[in-house]
């Protein structure tokens, strides 16, 4: 598995955390509670948990130091702590919360900073990254469920793009396709004997679908960005392209990615 250098990621951290803060920033101690619904967590709670992901992987679980607040495991540990008990938790303030996941942050920087080289930690650093970036589409979510403001995020608008009902449906032609990975990584899906590569991969041939506009236009619109690919994210004050202001009473998720949030619950696929 290739992993990154230890400065791209100090940068994905910091860039899982901009986004982090940004889908958080503008709202008040009510809105960071919120109701209790079982599609999504308390944002304050949401946050914490997220930076007590990379302490507890990358500094206690992989380099055996003591967490930075002896009460973390009582509030954030999402396995044993069950999801509609945790807008009853003693939660720090935001304040508090807030210090508490830039401590964590500096921690594991440091640590990338300055040991040796350390396969195992960047990969758990990697993989607190990701479990933020899933996050960030939950805190997203969250947002459009409970039909708070639209968040500051969003890529920038292409004017080539259409919003709203497109017409017609988008023709996918059939065929045979790759599902799961090649061995070594490769994309290609076929060798030049036909035979497969990998275990792990099979072979699919569905026939023609076509697809509805809506969920053209939900591919087009995703609220938040990937970072390999480069994803514009426009400054304050511009909102997503696409973003319902109603309210959809607790009957689940609305936008982004979460569809049936596993942020709801519990986090995979390691139990945290
Ligand atoms: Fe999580």
């Amino acid at each position: 598995m290739h992993l990154p250098e230890p400065r791209e990621l100090i940068a994905q951290m910091e860039d899982t955390r901009a986004r982090t803060l940004t889908l958080i920033q503008d709202l008040d101690a009510q809105q960071l509670m919120g109701p209790r619904l079982p599609t999504v967590n308390p944002l304050r709670w949401e946050i914490g948990h997220a930076a007590y992901f990379h302490e507890y992987w990358v500094l206690r679980e992989h380099l055996g130091e003591a967490p930075g607040r002896p009460d973390v495991d009582r509030l954030y540990d999402s396995v044993n702590i069950h999801h509609d008990t945790r807008w009853d938790l003693p939660l720090p303030p935001l304040e508090e919360t807030l210090a508490y996941m830039d401590g964590v942050r500096e921690r594991v920087r440091h640590h990338l900073e300055q040991d040796a080289p350390d396969p195992r930690r960047d990969y758990l650093a990697q993989y607190a990254v990701f479990h933020e970036d899933m996050h960030t589409e939950a805190f997203t979510y969250t947002r459009q469920t409970l039909a708070y403001p639209p968040p500051a995020i969003g890529t920038a608008a292409d004017p080539g793009w259409r919003a709203g009902g497109l017409d017609g449906d988008a023709e996918i032609p059939g065929g045979t396709f790759l599902l799961g990975a090649m061995q070594d990584g490769g994309s290609s899906s076929t060798t030049k004997s036909g035979r497969t590569r990998s275990r792990s991969r099979r072979s699919a041939s569905p026939g023609p679908r076509s697809a509805t506009p809506s969920s053209r236009t939900s591919s087009r619109t995703a609220a938040t960005g990937a970072r390999s690919s480069g994803t514009k994210r426009a400054g304050p004050g511009a909102a997503p392209p696409v973003w319902s202001t109603r309210r959809t009473g607790g009957a689940g998720p609305t936008a982004g990615s979460g569809g049936t949030s596993t942020a709801g619950n519990r986090c995979p696929p390691t139990r945290r």
